[in-house]
């Protein structure tokens, strides 16, 4: 069935390489100092029911770090008096472990295979990082992400504070390296947008093997199947954040997650889904008549949103302040919800933050950072100013405009009633200009057309 799609998706792009996570560990070192030790914990698995976990997917500084994927993980590094040396906590081999749960690199295949100095079995964590911990100043370490390391770290500072009163040496400090790696984070190297770009492009096919499937009948749950299971035959990881799959008024839910309705005739379906490959996340939003033939009301929403967002894809430039598409959209979408006489008043008012009317329709922002996050990290506002756009940097474009009938606290206006209209791509600035990851994607008025209920 996915056949003819996959036929259209390159060859995924080589992993990233040992030299480049190496390289990315010796950047971080240099803003430290040689009596650091740093402490990147994996999270801890959750459970799904009784027994069974939720699938693991580790914590994303540890992937960029080292690209270690396994559970119960801990990185760390420090200065040996003459260089950095980093080492990795794992789960040992155990034959019995590895029959029943599947194959372990262990030890022996961390240490050939992974970016790291020496690894240690994970039983011997109190021991060998208690005395790592005992020999440094600052911890870098995110406290309440693994409690037996915190307790580790707790437990040195009471003992320190002791040995201070008596012998005049410590303290400890503990500081969160969070914000350092993000410094990192949010400028993607080549071997990044490889991947991202392969994600996007697996999300972008799957998003096109809904509509194909589309055409009236569907259910959201059919439509969610038919996504997910494509960014699985492309060989994604899975989804990097739960698809939302949303017809008829679901689609005025920004973050509706029940997928379960049947989708009557001429519904607008907004899907809001992106696989993640590597680790990386894409994160694509469509929305198109399940008949496939907008009507004039639903045709008048999405070339408007559509405009918005070419309008903002078109600030996504370097030296532009961070949030130059979230007010370029604003600013589209009010007029032409003026001109449409759905708001009536003048564009500053339409735009004021409190008073404004566009806030009723068009509630959120319009771009967040992505990468190995789908709300990836980065600070937005450095020393409270807007961040200024540089190339590498990565960020989502996704309007929207939501005229929710069931809703209390607006009057919605009936000949939009219950359309849910965002389009939403991801954007890789360059010097060059913006690079559209998803631009495989359909999304003019034209293409989806062209495409709803052609029938996979
Ligand atoms: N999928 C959530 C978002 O677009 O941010
Ligand atoms: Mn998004
Ligand atoms: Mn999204």
């Amino acid at each position: 069935m996915f056949a003819e799609m996959f036929a259209l998706l390159g060859d995924a792009p080589i992993p990233i390489a040992n030299s480049e996570y190496e390289a990315r560990q010796s950047k971080l070192y240099q803003t430290l100092q040689d009596d650091d030790l740093l402490i990147i914990c994996a999270s801890p698995e959750t459970i799904h029911s009784n027994d069974v976990h939720h699938p693991f997917r580790t914590q994303s500084n540890l992937l960029y770090l080292c690209g270690w994927t396994e559970p119960e993980a801990i990185f760390c590094a420090k200065h040996n008096g003459k260089k950095w040396e980093s080492h990795l906590f794992v789960q040992p081999k155990d034959t019995l472990k590895e029959i029943w749960e599947g194959r372990r690199p262990g030890i022996e295949g961390a240490m050939a295979d992974w970016p790291v100095d020496t690894a240690h079995s994970i039983t011997d964590l109190n021991q060998i990082l208690g005395k790592f911990i005992a020999e440094s100043s600052r911890i870098l370490h995110r406290m309440g992400v693994k409690s037996s390391v915190d307790d580790l770290v707790i437990d040195a500072i009471q003992r320190r504070d002791r040995a201070r009163q008596r012998l005049g040496s410590g303290p400890i400090s503990v500081e969160d390296p969070s914000n350092r790696i993000a410094e990192m984070r949010l400028i993607k190297s080549a071997a990044e947008i490889a991947q991202m770009q392969f994600a996007s492009d697996v999300s972008s096919l799957a998003h096109t093997a809904a509509m194909r499937h589309g055409g009236v009948g569907s259910t959201e749950n059919q439509l969610q199947s038919v996504i997910e299971g494509f960014f699985r035959y492309a060989g994604g990881s899975g989804w990097s954040y739960p698809s939302i799959v949303g017809s008829g008024e679901n689609a005025t839910i920004l973050h509706y997650k029940e997928n379960e309705q049947n989708c009557a005739d001429g519904d607008v379906v907004l899907i809001d889904a992106g696989a993640e490959f590597r680790g990386y996340a894409a994160d694509i939003t469509r929305s198109w008549p399940n008949n496939g033939k907008f009507t004039d009301a639903q045709r008048e929403i999405y070339q408007l949103v559509l405009d918005s967002q070419l309008a903002a894809i078109a600030e996504c430039v370097v030296g532009n302040p961070y949030n130059a598409p979230h007010e370029a959209a604003r600013k589209v979408l009010a007029k032409g919800l003026i001109r449409l006489g759905i708001i009536q008043q003048s564009l500053d008012e339409a735009l004021h933050m409190e008073t404004g009317e566009l806030k009723d329709w068009y509630m959120h922002n319009t771009s967040h950072w992505i990468g190995l996050d789908v709300h990836d990290v980065g600070v937005y506002l450095p020393e409270g100013k807007p961040r200024l756009l540089e190339s590498g940097m990565c960020l989502t474009v996704e309007p929207g405009l939501y005229f929710g009938a069931w809703r209390p606290d607006v009057v919605c206006p009936e000949r939009y009633a219950n359309i849910g209209i965002r389009i939403e791509d991801d954007i890789l600035i360059t010097d060059d200009g913006p690079v559209v990851l998803t631009a495989k994607c359909p999304k003019t008025i034209d293409e989806i057309e062209s495409i709803v209920g052609i029938a996979l």
